[in-house]
């Protein structure tokens, strides 16, 4: 026994310099090839988001606040000496300088407003969408690249727009490389031209891209003129000709703001497909920002609604009109849009949801929103929007399409509080013209959501079975934005108003002394389904004991949801214009404007708030034999006190002119809430 002890002992004792060694030798190899490598760490996975890039103007604007933030910070921000003696406080051209030379280069954003040119085209036809397989697919969609064309032309950056799109499975894309070097030949003309055709006049310059870039059919050609460096060029071609990024747009309307059309479709379209363009932008197109918000000088405000457009990425087809014949249905709406708009001049839009017609129409929800708000903006006038229940049904994310329309000319749109349900809640204010600036006006929008519950189908297919209704945390977030607005000394009388001569003295009439009070300014409020208040008993006007309820209703059912949080009596109800109770229980909101519903067009005074529908006004969304397109109008006078309100028709009628607000409105309500 004590033999074997001693044999096992002096066993161990030989084979332990070996063991030990190999022991040391691997952790000394671990340490070297795995602990000591120094790691790019996590980030080398991470891709820098374009968010992080979101804000790359200097100035006054500010990373979180986004545009609305510089419209505050643009108003506020110039208190003395940056508002030249003369000029409205409005008034002032917020220049937006990029800082170009930040902008990343290798990824694709249409929105980013980069000056650098593009120094080679390419087109790849790929068998996965590689949106769906990000990593493979660029391994096997990317053209292939050399370190030194990466280093010398620039990476190939992939327009993420499928030209394949509404024709297979496959995914088509056009694939460019941008670079800052000054010695590389840079992209100034494109052209698409069928096959065995040249550009003319023809030079050297010009390069066929050899994959076809037409998606089906005819096979069309990408030509591309690359003549001049950066260098060789003048301050004006680095300007104005250099072709700085590329786009894709279905259908026949116009492209995205900023951007042109290639002079040929690379594809024209069938019966029911949509043709395909190719678009670009030369140079930086920065859109024209809306000045803040603020009443005229006679203290007037204007604002029109405008409910439930619907439109497609086709010109839409006609619904429940007796128009004949009647194509291009979004073409039609976009007509009166326009002829309404210039007889009545609103100082403001309010689209209230649906501007997508979603059900499969809106598979691009980028050509649609290029066109949704092209009578407003062509007009340069402001405009805010909100969703409703059909606007991302096709795919597109509420976040992606606030950020596009803030791309917009003269937008106003916010995406609001992430934490807040919804996408889209949000405040504008709007002050007076002296310069005071004081606030005698609060526009609230909030998103009412798309669905609370459906079922899904055996193919897949969702199908909706109720709406989704205002959630607890949004009117938690309505109460801490209605208490954080300062209460003004009401009615207000303007800075200044000796200088305005003629005008105060129209004013001196309609204001009664004695009637001054400190309260919060109106407030309208704007969101696309109805609650289930909009449909409960009418206040009766005690001077005529008749039911304060206007306009045409219940032509359909219901379009509130089944469900709710007590948005109306926790919320709407409680914010008062002013704690002091002496002057009754006014709220602070006086109407709700609604949406959604196409044929209701009533405005119904409930507990002291008027809650009040749109009425369709699109030729593209259901309606009604009988029933003209219509859009409402809020008229707001004597610096916010009245609120008047009234639908112009497609006809030119003016329906339901009646005051909801102010000295000749009806008697407040009474009842306890
Ligand atoms: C803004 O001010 C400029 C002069 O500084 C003037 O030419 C222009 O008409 C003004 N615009 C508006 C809308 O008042
Ligand atoms: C609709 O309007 C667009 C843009 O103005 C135009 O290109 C298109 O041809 C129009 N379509 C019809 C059918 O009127």
């Amino acid at each position: 026994m004590a033999f074997s002890l001693f044999r096992l002992a002096r066993f161990i004792r030989s084979i332990f310099v070996p063991t030990a060694s190999i022991v040391a030798f691997s952790c000394l190899l671990t340490f070297i090839f795995v602990l000591y490598q120094p790691t790019p760490g996590p980030g080398s996975i991470q891709k820098l988001g374009w968010q992080s890039w979101d804000v790359v103007s200097e100035g006054s604007s500010l990373a979180s606040g986004g545009y609305a933030e510089s419209v505050e910070a643009g108003s506020t921000g110039s208190e003395s000496g940056s508002v030249p003696e003369g000029v409205d406080w409005w008034n002032v051209t917020a220049t937006e300088t990029v800082d170009t030379a930040s902008l990343p280069l290798d990824v694709w954003d249409p929105l980013m407003q980069h000056d650098t040119g593009l120094s080679e085209i390419h087109i790849t036809d790929c068998m996965v969408d590689p949106w769906f397989v990000p990593s493979v697919a660029a391994d096997f969609c990317f053209p292939s690249s050399t370190k030194e064309d990466d280093a010398t032309k620039g990476k190939w950056v992939r327009v993420e727009r499928n030209l394949k799109e509404q024709l297979s499975l496959k995914s088509l894309n056009v694939y460019y490389r941008r670079t800052r070097r000054h010695d590389i030949p840079l992209i100034t003309e494109l052209r698409v031209l069928p096959d065995k055709e040249t550009p003319s006049p023809f030079s050297h310059a010009w390069k066929r891209v050899a994959y076809p870039v037409s998606p089906r059919g005819d096979k069309r050609y990408l030509w591309y003129k690359a003549e001049k460096t950066w260098r060789e060029m003048t301050e004006a071609e680095r300007k104005n000709s250099l072709v700085t990024e590329i786009d894709v747009l279905f259908g026949s309307d116009q492209p995205w703001y900023g951007f042109e059309k290639v002079d040929q479709a690379v594809y024209d379209g069938m019966r029911n497909i949509e043709p395909v363009w190719l678009t670009y932008r030369k140079g930086i197109k920065p859109p024209p920002r809306a000045p803040p918000l603020h009443f005229s000088r006679d203290g007037r405000f204007k604002v029109m609604q405008v409910a439930d457009l619907h439109y497609s990425v086709s010109v839409g087809s006609c619904r429940d009109t007796v128009i004949s014949p009647c194509t291009a249905s979004d073409n039609l709406t976009n007509t009166l849009l326009g002829h309404v708009l210039d007889i009545e001049k609103p100082d403001m839009v309010v689209f209230t949801g649906d501007q997508l017609n979603g059900q499969g129409y809106t598979w691009d929800g980028r050509s649609v929103l290029a066109k949704f708000a092209k009578a407003v903006t062509e007009r340069g006038i402001p405009w805010a929007a909100i969703f409703g229940n059909h606007d991302d049904e096709d795919g597109m994310t509420r976040e992606a399409q606030i950020k596009y329309m803030q791309g917009l000319p003269y937008s106003l749109v916010e995406e609001g509080p992430k934490d807040v349900h919804g996408v889209g809640n949000y405040v504008l204010k709007v002050k007076s013209a002296d310069p005071s600036k004081t606030h005698l006006l609060t526009l609230y929008f909030l998103d009412s959501g798309s669905y609370y519950t459906g079922v899904w189908d055996w193919w897949g297919i969702f199908h909706p079975t109720e709406y989704d209704y205002l959630r607890q945390n949004q009117i938690d977030w309505f109460l801490q934005e209605s208490s954080s607005i300062d209460a003004i000394e009401r009615p207000f009388i303007p800075d200044g108003a000796k200088d305005l001569g003629g005008i105060w003295a129209r004013q001196n009439g309609q204001v009664v002394p004695g009637e001054r009070r400190l309260a919060k300014p109106n407030a309208l409020m704007f969101f696309h389904i109805p609650m289930q208040e909009s449909y409960s008993a009418a206040d009766v006007n005690p001077a005529t004991g008749l039911p304060l309820d206007v306009g045409q209703h219940d032509l359909e059912e219901s379009g509130a949801a089944k469900k709710q949080d007590g948005f109306f009596h926790k919320g709407l109800l409680q914010a008062l214009e002013s704690d002091h109770r002496a002057g009754g229980r006014a709220t602070e909101v006086k109407v709700v404007a609604n949406g959604h519903c196409h044929v209701t067009e009533n405005c119904r005074r409930v507990k002291g708030v008027w809650l009040c529908f749109g009425g369709g006004g699109s030729y593209s969304g259901y309606g009604k034999i009988g029933f003209d397109r219509r859009f409402r109008i809020y008229d707001i006078s004597d610096y916010g006190e009245t609120i008047r309100t009234y639908k112009r028709t497609e006809h030119d009628d003016i329906v339901d002119d009646m005051i909801l607000a102010g000295r000749a409105a009806p008697p407040p309500y009474e009842g306890t809430a």
